[in-house]
């Protein structure tokens, strides 16, 4: 069974989705880069073992993401799950783990990359608006995506609101694209495309607002 190590920096409900999702895996350790981070007390109360690598005991991006992989290494991890990770990771960090490497980004991809994803969406007046889970290569929110799940932007949307509808959908699909990376059903192909044996289906378009 694949050993898993995710790293978060807060709340940590995706993390928490993950945990429960009785996934075919063996959820190592959960490693936070803030001691305060509430996501640490959910994976203790789950009694999975917790590590904090604090970034501002480290002189750089180098020195601290060295630190984080000697951690992640120690759990012995085949792969590393980004939920709510809030730090910028450099290459040779992305390269040690190619293809072992996921994150989830609130937004449909390659679209909004970066931060204050729902706010800049509502200020586009973009009708459809989601998630993305993807395998981190060194530009940032940009590599080969496993999943997406869309959403409808409603009138009368706040940030708030449509990251709750948002969420929602990232609490569904993160298990999935984990659940496949552990049954090796979907992988990072040598040419760095994303590779399976997943039956696509043809499922419904979204469409909105709705037609009548
Ligand atoms: C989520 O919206 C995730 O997509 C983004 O950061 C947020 C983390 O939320 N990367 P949580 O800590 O999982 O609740």
């Amino acid at each position: 069974m694949k050993k898993v190590v995710i790293l978060i920096s807060g709340r940590g409900s995706n993390m928490q989705a993950l945990l429960e999702a009785k996934l075919p895996c063996e959820i190592v350790a959960v490693i936070s880069n803030r001691a305060d981070a509430t996501g640490l007390d959910i994976a203790k109360a789950h009694g999975i073992a917790t590590a904090v690598v604090s970034h501002r005991e480290h002189a750089d991006r180098t020195a601290f993401d060295m630190a984080l992989a000697q951690v992640i290494d120690g759990f012995r991890a085949d792969l590393v799950v980004l939920a709510g990770f809030m730090r910028i990771l450099t290459t040779p960090f992305v390269e040690r783990y190619r293809g072992k490497l996921i994150n989830i980004h609130p937004s449909l991809l390659p679209s909004y990359t970066g931060v204050n994803t729902h706010e800049r969406a509502l200020h586009d007046g973009v009708k459809i608006h989601g998630c993305t889970v993807h395998f981190v290569t060194p530009t940032l929110d940009g590599g080969p995506i496993i999943i997406q799940a869309a959403v409808p932007v409603l009138r009368g949307d706040t940030p708030a609101s449509l990251s709750a509808r948002v969420l929602r959908e990232e609490h569904r699909i993160y298990p999935q694209a984990l659940r496949w990376l552990c049954r090796e059903q979907v992988w990072l192909d040598t040419a760095g495309r994303v590779a399976g044996n997943r039956l696509e289906q043809p499922g419904v378009a979204l469409i909105s607002p709705g037609l009548n």
